[in-house]
């Protein structure tokens, strides 16, 4: 893959930088992406079917049993080379925002240190009533199993479609991308929104835009770099083009 001079050198000189990253960055993790097919028992069900409310009011078990599933799936998934890249890059920029859409917490594994999590974290559960985090210790048995405090069913601490974002983390989000020099957009399909307009907001203050993704997105032609490759490849390349000392 080969990176543009120029973006090897907008990097390495830049102050800010915010970063995007959906699903397609842990792909190579082996955490499925989230409009591929579904494998397995739950092919015959449609993820927009279960990351609901209404779902979980309806059918609370299964909704469980398949964060059940994805949990097993990313409790199994390690940091990949496009996580790891990602960590080494903040080291090297005074101000740095890791953005995720992503709930498997892989960022962090990696040791990113400024992560903002959109969508949640599928590793913590919620009192589905009052919201607070529950240890698994502290289950009270079920499927799903219910909160020690008040009787409620748990739910993974994760954003359904209809739900709000956590506030602060979409406004720190959004203040990263409003303050960037520098914004990267990587494995996502750029098609869910509030997230999808970070590139945007960062475009109207005159950030340079660059996208990781071996597929066109909306955002490809407003991109001013576009690395058409996999994220556990391009990002570290770009890495490795913008500071060559990084043994990555
Ligand atoms: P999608 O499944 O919509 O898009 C995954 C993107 O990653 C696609 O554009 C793929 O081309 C790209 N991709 C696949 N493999 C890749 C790789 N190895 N390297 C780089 N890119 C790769 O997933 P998201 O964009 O993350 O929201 O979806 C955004 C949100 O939609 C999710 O957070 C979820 C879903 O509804 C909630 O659950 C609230």
């Amino acid at each position: 893959m080969e990176v543009p001079v120029p973006l090897a050198e907008t990097l390495r000189n830049a102050r800010s930088v915010a970063v995007l990253t959906g699903s397609g960055v842990s792909a190579e993790s082996g955490v499925p992406t989230f409009r591929d097919a579904q494998t397995g028992l739950w092919e015959r069900y449609d993820p927009m079917d279960l990351a609901t409310p209404e779902a979980f009011e309806r059918d609370p078990k299964l909704v469980w049993e398949w964060y059940e599933w994805r949990r097993k799936l990313v409790g199994e998934a390690k940091p990949n080379p496009a996580h790891e890249a990602l960590a080494e890059i903040e080291k090297r920029i005074p101000d740095f925002t890791l953005i995720t859409q992503n709930v498997d917490g892989l960022h962090r594994e990696a040791g990113s240190r400024n992560v903002r999590e959109l969508h949640g974290n599928i590793r913590r559960t919620i009192c589905s009533k009052e919201g607070i985090v529950v240890m698994p210790e502290n289950f009270v048995e079920g499927t799903p199993p219910r909160c020690p405090k008040c009787g409620s069913f748990l739910r993974p601490d994760v954003v359904w479609f209809g739900e709000a974002l956590p506030a602060a983390e979409i406004s720190a989000a959004s203040e990263a991308a409003r303050a960037c020099e520098i914004f990267i957009s990587a494995g996502t399909s750029s098609v869910v929104y509030p997230a999808a307009s970070l590139p945007y907001e960062a475009m109207e203050n005159g950030a340079s835009v660059i996208e990781v993704n071996p597929d066109e997105t909306p955002l490809t032609a407003r991109a001013d770099f576009v690395l058409s490759g996999n994220a556990g490849d391009a990002i570290p390349e770009m890495a490795r083009a913008a500071f060559p000392g990084m043994g990555l």
